[in-house]
């Protein structure tokens, strides 16, 4: 550990800080951090924290989610300015304009949504839960929102329900192409292929495993082959080169890097806790009604 990070690990004890950390975290700051996660993760710790301060080096949606879930406590986003252009897609105004459109559907809201989204939406999901959630909703027709990749994708396992879809994408998953799978393929014939389903169908149809950031890493641990192609953000094969050096982790494509996520350094996260910069504010409406959208996310 660097003295940074020392002094990072003493001030969380000194301030009663839990620090929550996304695996698109740079390795260092994901090092200073109490857990670890993908989103689904995230938002259960932040819900059951019991300290009275929550540090979420992540994006602005991960930060609103903790505060969310555990209005009672300061919740703190090292780096304020780290937004998710995903989430930025969709606007409440468009969740009713589909609702009136499909009265009978019910609003099923990806967790990279903004706060007053998930206010107007019936449940969210995590790119872990998204396919069990879709499956227990008691409707038969579903709008999904914002993310047409992962809706997609859900639609494909869950062929008894109806969905509609909203046009919103990752812009650093959707840009990856089959092209580029398959020439990894051709560089690598041994290797697996491990994909996120914010990537493009075509993309997904070529991988062995679709998962979350979290079953990707846990996927690649189980796996025999000395070779391993990750379709996800560079932070997830860093994490796993780390830890299983004698392998070859590689990425489909150059610069799967999500620029927000690397928003946060050690010495943002060291003036977060140092000075309480910069604490998220919700109205309490806004909580109590994006509150019940979460809380149903967790429980089914
Ligand atoms: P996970 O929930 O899989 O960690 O995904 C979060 C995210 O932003 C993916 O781009
Ligand atoms: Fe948003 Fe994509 Fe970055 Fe995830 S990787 S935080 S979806 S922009």
């Amino acid at each position: 550990m660097t003295d940074l990070q020392k002094e990072i690990r003493k001030l969380k004890e000194a301030t009663d800080a839990l620090i929550l950390a996304h695996y698109y975290q740079t390795l260092d700051v994901q090092d200073v951090a109490d857990v670890v996660g993908d989103s689904f993760e995230m938002a259960k710790r932040a819900r059951d924290a019991e300290e009275s301060t929550i540090v979420v080096c992540g994006v602005v949606f991960m930060a609103e989610s903790a505060k969310i879930l555990s209005p009672q406590k300061t919740v703190l986003l090292p780096a304020p300015d780290a937004g998710c252009p995903m989430a930025d897609m969709v606007e409440p105004e468009d969740v009713l304009a589909l609702r009136a459109k499909h009265p009978h559907a019910k609003v099923m809201c990806y967790v990279n949504s903004s706060a007053a989204v998930k206010a107007v939406s019936d449940v969210c999901c995590t790119s872990s839960s998204a396919v069990r959630i879709a499956r227990k909703l008691d409707a038969h027709e579903i709008i999904f929102i914002p993310d047409r990749n992962l809706g997609r994708y859900v639609a494909e396992q869950v062929p008894e329900k109806k969905f509609h879809f909203h046009p919103g994408f990752c812009p650093i998953h959707d840009r990856v192409t089959a092209e580029q799978v398959q020439k990894a393929r051709e560089r690598y014939p041994k290797a697996v292929f491990a994909a996120h389903p914010e990537c493009r169908e075509e993309v997904l149809v070529l991988a062995d495993f679709i998962g979350s950031t979290a079953e990707i890493i846990g996927y690649a641990r189980k796996r025999k082959e000395a070779e391993i192609i990750i379709g996800t953000e560079i932070g997830v094969l860093e994490l796993l080169q780390r830890e299983m050096p004698e392998k070859k982790i590689l990425s489909v494509s150059a610069g799967f890097v999500c620029p927000n996520m690397k928003k946060t350094t050690l010495q943002d996260v060291y003036n977060a806790l140092a000075t309480g910069v910069h604490e998220i504010h919700l109205n309490h409406e806004e909580i109590q009604a994006a509150r019940a959208t979460l809380d149903r996310m967790i429980s089914l």
